[in-house]
């Protein structure tokens, strides 16, 4: 049998066999109308998103990026966030900065003319069913985003609050949008917008051997060069930073993710804890499955590493990040404090390719975190992009990249866009 249909057909049986267990029906409608056991049905029904996702499809083609690795070969890649059909103002903030970020991270394109991050994003705009993707086109296609609807009547509601219908949805549709790019064979980076970008990370994924590159909330030291069968054990993941290369193994893995989720209809645990099933705590179940069946030659089907903390901050692992500088993978590393400036160190802050805020109870003040840290590197480092590695592209820029790099450098001395502008065109 061809791998998609049996794989269709697994997840087809498992939604069979599933049934509401009786402590879902006991536990209280989450909000009118919207019962948590109806999660997964509404998901896969009428309602829930069409598949294969037209739009999104179309998206994901238009912003692909065709890219070479370090080893040669060619990749296509697309970055992809969510976002709420009518995102309020503090989301609406995040969002924009976050887009501003991906937006000041130039490369030259292939046809030679600059070209962003942030035009390579589709944002899937987690949409009531009927709604369209418009209000989140009017407000992010200055940047090149394009946005493609995800439908499902769990987000008839805007709150995206903790455990929430919403929220319990958006677990479907970030793994749905997943594979629908990695089945097109469309690498895919995956990201919350909770975070603001200082680097281009796309050299630094493509530079590694990793099919599944993932940052994690832990100060802790690891290696991401050494290709692994397995998720460290002890290192909770943040998938909210999520680069996946699409290979077959890939696809199977989102799948399996997805129905993971569709099982654990039967795990609601109460108003209180929720799910105990969601996207984040399931992401290493294939991981370890497989791990557990092929020993040392799981790498071979789908390797993972676990991002470096110091270069993939977050707030979990300290105001400033983490230093791990000489450690073994493993071992705990020192969190980074504000000096009594009030500013993170600049030698720490080059080393930064983005920094993202969860662990922040408050949802309202991630946003002045961000804004702060942004200021701080524009202030004390550079511009936003200006230490990015060169990217090299199928079908040309890529000499002229590596002049680029040479001119502006990555030394560390802070410059201007026009500045490295200027030293690019001297060095062509
Ligand atoms: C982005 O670039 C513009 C134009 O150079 C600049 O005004 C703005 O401060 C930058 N924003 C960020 C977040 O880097
Ligand atoms: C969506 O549109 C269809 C066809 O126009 C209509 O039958 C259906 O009731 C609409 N659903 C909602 C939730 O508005
Ligand atoms: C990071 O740790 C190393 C090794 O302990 C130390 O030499 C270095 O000063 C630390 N860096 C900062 C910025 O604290
Ligand atoms: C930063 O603060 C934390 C918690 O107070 C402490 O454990 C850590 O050692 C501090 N880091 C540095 C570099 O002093
Ligand atoms: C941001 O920086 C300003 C000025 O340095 C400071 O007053 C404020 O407390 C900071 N806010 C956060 C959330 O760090």
């Amino acid at each position: 049998m061809e791998q998609p249909l049996r794989l269709a057909m697994a997840m087809l049986a498992l939604l069979c066999v599933t049934r509401p267990g009786e402590a879902w029906q006991r536990s209280k409608p989450i909000a009118e109308g919207l019962k948590a056991a109806t999660l997964p049905r509404d998901f896969w029904g009428d309602a829930g998103p069409k598949f294969p996702p037209t739009e999104l499809r179309d998206a994901i083609r238009a912003q692909q990026l065709r890219v070479l690795d370090a080893r040669g070969q060619q990749r296509r890649l697309v970055l992809m966030a969510l976002i709420g059909a009518q995102p309020e103002a503090a989301n609406a903030g995040m969002w924009s900065l976050f887009l501003e970020s991906l937006h000041n991270i130039t490369f030259i394109g292939a046809d030679g003319k600059e070209d962003r991050l942030s035009s390579h994003l589709v944002a899937v705009v987690m949409a009531p069913p009927n709604a369209t993707a418009d209000a989140c086109q009017r407000a992010s296609g200055h940047r090149g985003v394009r946005c493609a609807p995800m439908h499902s009547k769990f987000f008839s509601t805007n709150q995206f609050t903790w455990w929430g219908p919403a929220w319990a949805a958006l677990s479907y549709a970030k793994i749905s949008s997943l594979l629908a790019a990695l089945s097109l064979g469309v690498d895919v980076l995956f990201l919350d917008s909770d975070q603001v970008f200082f680097k281009n990370p796309v050299p630094y994924f493509l530079e590694r051997d990793g099919d599944v590159l993932v940052s994690s909330d832990a100060c802790m030291a690891r290696d991401d060069v050494v290709p692994e069968g397995d998720l460290p054990h002890g290192m909770p993941v943040n998938i909210g930073l999520l680069y996946i290369r699409a290979k077959p193994m890939a696809v199977r893995m989102a799948g399996n993710w997805l129905a993971t989720l569709v099982a654990s209809e039967t795990r609601w645990v109460g108003q209180t804890q929720g799910w105990r099933f969601y996207d984040q705590n399931t992401f290493h179940f294939f991981f370890s499955g497989m791990n557990a069946d092929f020993k040392d030659k799981a790498p071979k089907y789908l390797s993972a590493n676990v991002l470096r903390a110091d270069r993939f901050p977050n707030l979990c692992t300290g105001h400033c990040g983490c230093n791990i500088t000489r450690l073994k993978p493993g071992a705990e590393g020192v969190k980074m404090n504000l000096t009594a400036g009030g500013t993170c160190k600049d030698d720490v802050m080059r080393s930064w390719f983005v920094f993202h805020s969860p662990c922040v109870k408050v949802h309202s003040a991630k946003l002045p975190i961000l804004k702060n840290l942004t200021a701080m590197y524009q202030r004390l480092v550079g511009p936003i992009g200006s230490l990015s590695e060169p990217l090299r592209l199928v079908g040309g820029g890529g000499a002229a990249q590596h002049k680029l790099s040479a001119a502006t450098g990555s030394g560390g001395k802070a410059v201007s866009v026009a500045e490295s502008k200027r030293r690019w065109l001297r060095a062509l």
